[in-house]
């Protein structure tokens, strides 16, 4: 099994977007894929067709010590989901409190389910530094970070990277880290050439481009990932692209082809 944690400095960047469109990605491409949200906003779910009245998840099984395996769901592509759950302010904060005492919790929990050992589990997790995103850059073999085609998000990268130099790189399972660079408007000519300086400034460590296309929103308000929303849009395309890179990246460094 290995984890891939979706992090990001700023919000909105579209994590949750992009943990959701990839792991379909890569489930239609055989993968055994687990989508796992690790961020209290509890949206991951919704991109899995998983209703907003679904309140089950990783943090009350945690506090009531049931298997997180129990609240895993299986999504309309043959990828799975473990939504984070609809907790109470108190039980959010006895969750954190897990967390923040036990470092390994994360990891821990996610060995537990005892994953095929070609399975991908992505995190979803809250953009900036919180108890959640050290968890799971703890966790992570590889993490991706990531970014708009903007000054404001470019500025936020050497955080990231510090927390990643912090709590990944000292595991023993860490990988390597990599980019990914959302939204990028090609209409704009600032935006499509400061996505290229990006491109050639993360110094081929970049996964892939995704750029703004509305079927990634509209195929999630019809509860759909954007490869059966729109098969043929941009977006869909982009999205098969970074699935794809990922799926190598990760065989190359397991050796698996
Ligand atoms: N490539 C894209 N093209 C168009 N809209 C996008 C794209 N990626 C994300 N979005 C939209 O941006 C908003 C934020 O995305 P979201 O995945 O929730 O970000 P995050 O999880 O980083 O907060 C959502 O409305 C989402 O539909
Ligand atoms: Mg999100």
């Amino acid at each position: 099994m290995k984890i891939i944690a979706v992090v990001s400095a700023k919000g909105g960047v579209g994590k949750t977007s992009i943990s959701a469109n990839v792991s379909a990605a890569l489930a239609r491409m055989g993968r055994t894929v687990l989508g796992v949200d690790l961020d209290p906003q509890n949206s991951l779910r919704l991109h899995f067709g998983v209703s907003p009245q679904h309140f089950d998840g990783l943090a009350r099984a945690s506090l009531s010590g049931a298997s997180w395996r129990d609240s895993i769901l299986l999504g309309p592509s043959g990828d799975y989901v473990l939504p984070f759950g609809q907790v109470n302010e108190e039980d959010r904060q006895d969750f954190e409190e897990i967390l923040r005492t036990e470092p390994t919790f994360l990891l821990d929990q996610l060995r537990s389910l005892n994953l095929a050992h070609n399975a991908l589990v992505i995190l979803d997790t809250p953009p900036g530094p919180s108890v959640y995103l050290r968890q799971a850059l703890s966790a992570a073999h590889i993490p991706v970070i990531v970014v708009l085609a903007d000054a404001a998000s470019y500025a936020t990268i050497s955080m990231i990277v510090g927390l990643i130099e912090q709590y990944c790189m000292p595991q023993p399972h860490f990988v390597d880290y990599f980019y990914l660079v959302n939204q990028v408007d090609r209409s704009r000519q600032l935006a499509g050439d400061v996505a290229d300086v990006i491109g050639a400034q993360l110094q081929g460590r970049q996964i892939g481009v995704v750029h703004l296309d509305q079927s990634i929103p509209e195929g999630l308000a019809c509860n759909q990932d954007v490869l059966s929303y729109d098969p043929h849009s941009r977006g869909a395309h982009d999205i098969m692209e970074c699935a794809a890179a990922l799926d190598r990246i990760v065989s190359a460094y397991t050796g698996e082809y």
